[in-house]
């Protein structure tokens, strides 16, 4: 399933760092797949809630990984895939703050990673995959030919997503905001098991000063020296 020859972009980093958006744009300049592996995490915390399985339950949470019946589709090429759980579509269901924390409480189990693993490297097919996570260039794709890490300080992230549910016409508590990604920061950095930090042979870009455009630039940069 793993297809060594087929290169891989890695753009790893914590939430509100624009990674997500960073991604898509280089998978579209490029014309490659892309793998969103927060999905896969959500839409397992999803079917967890809908199934009555507790967080804290790995054995159960592993069993739920392994049969979990999730489906990408292309609404149309370069654009966002829309999301599957089962027969339910979840694109938007699962981009809730409270989805995005549940998330980060099944990623803690060792066994529940496992499962995923062969569905996210499954991902890489010609011509190449741009692929966005925590550990994308630690764990799942460790020969990707560059592996990106962005950061930005937790103030500037919560501001962000501020902005975005904003838009939405969601609207939220900055503070509450902060206090959340910092949890979150803390339990995906603490787990024992591909926490998030930076490959040894990653790219740091810290982009709390860089608009998305100049982000996109120097990963663009990076990309144009090794291809
Ligand atoms: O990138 P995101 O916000 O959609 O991810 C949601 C959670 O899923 C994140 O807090 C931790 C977990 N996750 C992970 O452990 N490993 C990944 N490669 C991607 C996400």
């Amino acid at each position: 399933m793993m297809n060594p020859k087929v290169p891989v972009i890695t753009i790893d980093g914590a939430s509100g760092t624009g990674k997500g958006t960073v991604t898509h744009l280089i998978a579209k300049k490029l014309g490659w797949n892309l793998l969103d592996s927060g999905v896969l995490y959500r839409v397992l915390a999803l079917a967890a809630q809908n199934k009555g399985v507790s967080l804290e339950d790995e054995t159960a949470l592993t069993a739920l990984a392994n049969a979990l019946d999730v489906r990408f589709i292309a609404a149309e090429i370069g654009e966002s895939l829309l999301v599957f759980l089962e027969k339910q579509e979840v694109t938007d269901i699962i981009r809730a703050e409270k989805v995005g924390n549940a998330a980060s409480k099944v990623a803690v189990f060792p066994a529940v990673r496992t499962a995923l693993l062969d569905r996210q490297r499954a991902f890489r097919t010609l011509p190449g995959l741009v692929a966005d996570g925590r550990d994308m260039g630690t764990v799942i794709f460790p020969d990707a030919i560059v592996k990106i890490f962005l950061t930005a300080s937790p103030e500037e992230r919560a501001r962000r997503r501020y902005n975005q549910l904003n838009a939405k016409g969601i609207h939220v508590n900055l503070g509450a905001l902060v206090g959340e990604l910092r949890e979150r920061d803390r339990r995906d950095q603490e787990r024992t098991v591909a926490p998030l930090k930076p490959a040894v042979d990653a790219i740091i870009i810290d982009t709390d000063p860089l608009t998305i455009e100049q982000v996109v630039a120097q990963v663009m940069l990076e990309i144009k020296k090794v291809l």
